[in-house]
């Protein structure tokens, strides 16, 4: 029993942030055979470009981006590519199932706040138009016209095209082997976007990988566009405590994933290399 003169032990910042919630898979949908969307019910109370760690007992915990948090319906979706061990037995388990959820943690993407032409690009690659659709769907509530390129190897690696497109979204696609859309890449769609309406956008936000978002800042920079990124490294606590996620000195976890290309384009180990769970170093190709 504790008595009301006992020293209380002041509490780590990290403890509640540390927490797990268990929440049951309440919906599982196909996206094409290497994405699922799994949906949550919990109230998350994410913003758009943030991720949270997902723990499936037996397995080690995954960051994961938010693409879908409805405080309405109080659920959440996480759109996952089967890359591995942890995301293939992900893809076994069905409604009902539960498992452990913390955060949301990292940053956020940013709308202009005094916009002046109230248009913007999301460029996505890959699992990368997930959050994006997220940031869509906040983008339009607020009345911009939101031009969303798409990119994949092929037509059957798309992601949310209907759920981009119902917001009111207008969507580009570029496939590499022209399956869908423009044959080409998204730096391709995007030069000719920039260059038809010089001057009318507002921002540029991306997610994909590296080695895209390095040639999406870039070309916005060449417009004088502003764009953010989103830095993914290997993540382990998910809030600054265990170093894991380091890129050149910065805290993917806390200082990002998402974060200004201007910022991030001076980081020597951004677009070169990342670090895999056991600190190797492994070059972008
Ligand atoms: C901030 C952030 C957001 C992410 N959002 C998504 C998302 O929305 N959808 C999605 O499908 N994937 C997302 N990922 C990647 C996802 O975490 C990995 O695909 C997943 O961890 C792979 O685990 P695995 O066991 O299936 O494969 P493995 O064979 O273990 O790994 C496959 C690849 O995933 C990377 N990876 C493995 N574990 C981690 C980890 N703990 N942290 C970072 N990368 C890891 C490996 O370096 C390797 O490149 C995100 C990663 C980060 C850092
Ligand atoms: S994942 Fe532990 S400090 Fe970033």
């Amino acid at each position: 029993m504790k008595l009301e003169s006992e020293p209380q032990m002041p509490l780590s910042p990290h403890v509640g942030r540390a927490a797990f919630t268990m929440v049951p898979i309440v919906r599982i949908r196909e996206e094409n055979p290497h994405v699922k969307t799994f949906f949550f019910k919990h109230d998350l109370l994410a913003k758009p470009g943030q991720f949270v760690m997902l723990w499936q007992p037996g397995f080690d915990e995954k960051p994961m981006s938010v693409a879908f948090s409805d405080s309405k319906t109080k659920e959440f979706g996480l759109a996952v590519a089967k890359v591995g061990p942890s995301t293939e037995h992900l893809f076994g388990l069905k409604k009902g199932d539960r498992l452990g959820v913390r955060g949301p943690y990292g940053t956020q993407y940013s709308l202009p706040q005094k916009a002046k032409h109230k248009r913007i690009i999301m460029v996505g690659g890959g699992f990368g138009s997930a959050p994006l659709r997220f940031l869509t769907e906040q983008a339009v509530s607020l009345g911009f016209h939101v031009d969303f390129i798409q990119g994949a190897r092929s037509e059957d690696r798309l992601i949310l095209r209907k759920d981009i497109q119902q917001l009111g979204a207008h969507l580009h696609v570029a496939t590499n082997d022209g399956s869908e859309g423009v044959k080409g890449l998204v730096t391709d769609v995007l030069e000719t976007l920039l260059s038809s309406n010089k001057g009318r956008y507002d921002a540029v936000y991306t997610c994909g990988p590296e080695l895209m978002m390095q040639a999406v800042g870039r070309l916005s920079e060449a417009h004088g566009v502003p764009c953010q990124v989103s830095v993914e490294r290997y993540m382990k606590c998910g809030f600054g405590v265990c170093g894991q996620c380091d890129c050149g000195g910065i805290l993917t976890c806390v200082e990002g994933p998402v974060m200004w290309y201007a910022d991030i384009k001076k980081n020597p180990e951004f677009g070169s290399f990342h670090r895999d769970g056991s600190g190797q170093k492994h070059y972008f190709k």
